[in-house]
């Protein structure tokens, strides 16, 4: 087992592992993330203490899945792109994936995060992790830049302060000439107004930073958008019935009022 001590920001990737690996042992999961269920059971952690039940962790795969399928979608089209996950914490991707090894795949989080990775899950070929804040930029050189890229980054922009999160995508589009695909998910300004509703953020005592209201503050940049999922798009109707009661009429809620709606977002950008 594997003892771990994290706190803040990285302590909510313990909350979204978690998340998954309830999913994987549910009857009908919709990642059904095997790896993730393995790796909680490696890690010497109080996962009862991050308030994730069965319902959060449906709303967690529920983020992951349209973010797998445009990936899986960009990589079928470019089998020898490379991959740079952001703040990728125990996220096991890469092995749902499970891309040729002529994709290179970086995945990048703090150097004590991608070092328990290194002592959970096994290396494969054409995978590297990076440890280091994505805003320290000096990593950016360590990544080829001679195939498309394809930039994944799951709930990691509200952690960032707008002028670096701006900074950082900007860096990444110079970086591949030859352009490519970003996909991450974003929050409003009023999600970032109402972060202490959020349970994982509040029980890790994280602080959220980067709100981005309009699709334009992220085109400007140099991102041309491909496809957008509001908050209340990511249940399929299958998946809404398995929804708890109030889950179901916070989205119905959500559906009318649009400041609601767009308060999370999943997006995919061509550059
Ligand atoms: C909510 S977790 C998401 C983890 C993973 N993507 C997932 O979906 O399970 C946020 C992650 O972003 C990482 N993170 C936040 N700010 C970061 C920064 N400046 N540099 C590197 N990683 C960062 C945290 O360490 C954490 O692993």
């Amino acid at each position: 087992m594997e003892k771990v001590r994290f706190t803040e920001e990285k302590a909510t990737m313990l909350a979204t592992l978690y998340g998954r690996a309830l999913d994987a042992r549910s009857d009908r999961p919709v990642l059904g993330d095997k790896a993730a269920d393995e790796a909680v059971k490696q890690i010497d952690y109080d996962f009862g203490s991050l308030g994730v039940d069965g319902q959060l962790g449906l709303t967690v795969a529920l983020r992951a899945k349209p973010m797998d399928d445009w990936a899986a979608e960009f990589l079928r089209e470019h089998p020898d792109a490379t991959v740079v996950q952001l703040g990728c914490g125990m996220d096991s991707r890469v092995y749902r994936l499970d891309p040729p090894s002529s994709v290179r795949w970086f995945d990048v989080d703090y150097p004590e995060v991608v070092d328990l990775r290194g002592r959970i899950y096994p290396a494969r070929d054409g995978y590297r992790t990076i440890g280091t804040s994505v805003t320290d930029f000096g990593w950016i050189d360590e990544i080829p830049s001679d195939k498309p890229g394809l930039v994944i980054a799951e709930g990691l922009t509200m952690y960032l302060r707008p002028s670096e999160g701006e900074e950082l995508l900007r860096r990444l589009i110079a970086r591949f000439p030859q352009g490519g695909e970003m996909v991450f998910d974003t929050f409003s300004r009023l999600g970032i107004k109402l972060q202490k509703l959020n349970p994982v953020v509040r029980k890790a005592n994280a602080t959220l930073y980067w709100g981005i209201d309009e699709i334009s503050e992220l085109e400007r940049l140099g991102l041309t958008l491909v496809s957008k999922l509001d908050s209340t798009d990511y249940a399929t109707p299958e998946v809404k019935d398995r929804l708890s009661g109030s889950l179901r009429a916070q989205l119905w809620v959500a559906g009318l009022i649009p400041a609601f709606k767009k308060m999370g977002r999943i997006l995919r950008f061509r550059f």
